[in-house]
């Protein structure tokens, strides 16, 4: 027998019998000293590892970024240079569904990317929606108790989920997307994602502009409708992932255009909204899109566990050049993700080999569970330190920032160029018949379960964004249009008085 193929043991001695137990006689009960039995069920008993807490079902793949647009201009990331081309990992996902959930299920899609670029991993953690739910990151642990399971029953809840999106109105341009034909994806393949909070980028004279990543799908955007995708979910709950793996498999590489858009300092002083409000998205037709370069993913990993399961993205990895905006909801997620990852991957996950640099990394940080290389043997644990180990680099310190208004607890409901039902009413203004009609007929159907008073909140906030989508909305849920029409007249606060009751 060939040497690679003979068992061992954890630490390499060989393994006489896989099979059968050593027993005290041949009809006697096992004897403690079956060692390989006892290491092989003490692994097993804890190869589960705590799955993410939202984002559980994934799948991901290797890939590059080709930049084939100049934007120096606007940034000095080596990882955005013309002709730069950068290895790359990306996961996609499923946002309320558990590890087993099934892929083709109507919610948003997480995007996670992790480019090795020569300055360090630059992670772009993004979804395929432009904008998100909510904009404060005391709301983000009720976003996902609302979506997940009810503490009752331990079942999705249609009247926890709307009754949470409908008293925030901030959600509605996210609501109508995810009820839209774009709720349940056809593919990874075939959607577009991005990075959706306000970044910045500043170039070599550290000149800084905001910007938002985009990247468009090449192979064009498809959808299913929810009987499609209730017939996959009966026989494949893992099409999305199928899908993905075939593509590459067969060499039929998915291909994304990035973009950017830009606004000036200076233009977001004076921007109608809030920039840095998640919840708003910038008009391309105010800031055109940039073309910027090309991603493609190209490999499948080897292995799922060691490579999907154990990928973690953080958008507080950023490169000299690219940076964060005073976005209230990103800064609550720069702490979140690495914190969650010491947890659920123990704090030396960054020494795991797809989350890994591919540059020398020389950060101090020692010992730790499971450091598994050379610890930094006998180099300094310190700093300052005589011998000239690690010293800072500022020369990559971003340009400042002027900052104003005194420390508070603000609500944006209070700032008067607050509107959530701008965007929301756009897009349905920019919908074809069919897809206004499958809008509606989603949003009934998935609000179906829920109470009335709940019901009339959500066609309170179609009604404000546009007339007709409101009327429509009505319509179909059998609600009475004078009431909307009334409701609609009351603030925010006071709607939510008029709809506690579920009677109403
Ligand atoms: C304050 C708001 C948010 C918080 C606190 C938060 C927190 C988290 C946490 C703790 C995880 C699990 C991380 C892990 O275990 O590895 C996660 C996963 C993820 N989040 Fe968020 N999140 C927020 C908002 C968002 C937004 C706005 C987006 C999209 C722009 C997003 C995209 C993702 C993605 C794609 C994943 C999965 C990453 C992967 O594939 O490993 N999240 N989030």
């Amino acid at each position: 027998m060939d040497e690679y193929k003979k068992l061992t043991n954890e630490v390499g001695a060989p393994v006489a019998d896989n099979e059968n137990s050593i027993t005290a006689g041949p009809r006697g009960p096992v004897v403690m000293q079956d060692v390989w039995l006892l290491e092989k069920m003490a692994h097993f008993n804890r190869e589960v590892i705590p799955e993410r807490r939202m984002h559980a079902k994934g799948w991901g793949a290797y890939g590059k970024l080709t930049v084939t647009h100049d934007i120096s201009q606007y940034t000095k990331a080596k990882v955005l240079q013309l002709g730069t081309v950068t290895e790359a990992f990306t996961r996609f996902s499923t946002v309320a569904g558990e590890r087993g959930a099934a892929d083709c299920e109507r919610d948003i899609r997480g995007v996670a990317t992790k480019f090795y670029t020569e300055e360090g991993n630059w992670d772009l953690v993004g979804n395929n929606t432009p904008t998100f739910f909510i904009r404060d990151v005391h709301n983000f642990a009720d976003l996902n108790r609302a979506v997940k399971r009810d503490p009752r029953t331990g079942r999705r809840s249609a009247q926890n989920n709307w009754d949470f999106w409908t008293l925030l109105p901030e959600s509605f341009h996210q609501r109508t997307i995810v009820m839209s034909d774009r709720g349940i994806p056809a593919s990874f393949r075939n959607m577009h994602f991005y990075g959706e909070h306000t970044f910045s980028l500043y170039n070599a004279k550290n000149e800084r502009v905001w910007c938002k990543f985009h990247f468009k799908t090449q192979q064009g955007i498809k959808n299913l409708s929810n009987e499609e995708a209730a017939k996959i979910n009966g026989m494949d709950r893992e099409y999305h992932g199928k899908d993905l793996y075939e593509a590459i498999e067969r060499k039929d590489f998915p291909k994304w255009t990035m973009y950017i858009q830009v606004m000036t300092e200076d233009q977001a002083k004076n921007h109608y909204e809030n920039p840095f409000d998640i919840t708003k998205i910038w008009p391309q037709g105010e800031f055109p899109l940039i073309e910027v370069g090309v991603y493609e993913l190209n490999r499948n990993p080897e292995n799922y566990f060691a490579e999907v399961e154990q990928a973690a993205f953080t958008p507080a990895h950023v490169v000299p050049g690219i940076g964060f905006s005073p976005d209230r909801f990103l800064q609550g997620r720069l702490f979140a993700y690495g914190d969650a990852q010491r947890y659920r991957l123990g704090v030396n996950h960054n020494h795991i080999p797809v989350n890994r640099a591919k540059v020398e990394v020389n950060e101090y940080h020692r010992d730790g569970a499971m450091r598994v290389d050379g610890n930094y043997g006998s180099t300094p644990a310190y700093t300052p330190n005589s011998y000239g180990y690690w010293t800072a680099q500022p020369e990559v310190t971003e340009p400042p920032l002027d900052l104003e208004g005194a420390m508070y607890r603000y609500d944006p409901k209070d700032d008067p160029t607050d509107d959530n039902f701008r965007a929301g009413g756009n897009l349905w203004r920019l919908m074809t018949e069919d897809k206004k009609q499958i809008l509606i007929d989603n949003t009934v159907a998935d609000i179906a379960p829920a109470t009335v008073n709940i019901k009339y909140r959500h066609a309170v906030h179609c009604y404000l964004a546009d007339h007709e989508y409101g009327e429509r909305f009505a319509k179909a849920a059998g609600l009475c249009m004078d009431k909307v029409k009334e409701l609609s007249k009351l603030d925010h606060s006071q709607l939510v008085q008029a709809t506690l009751s579920e009677t109403m």
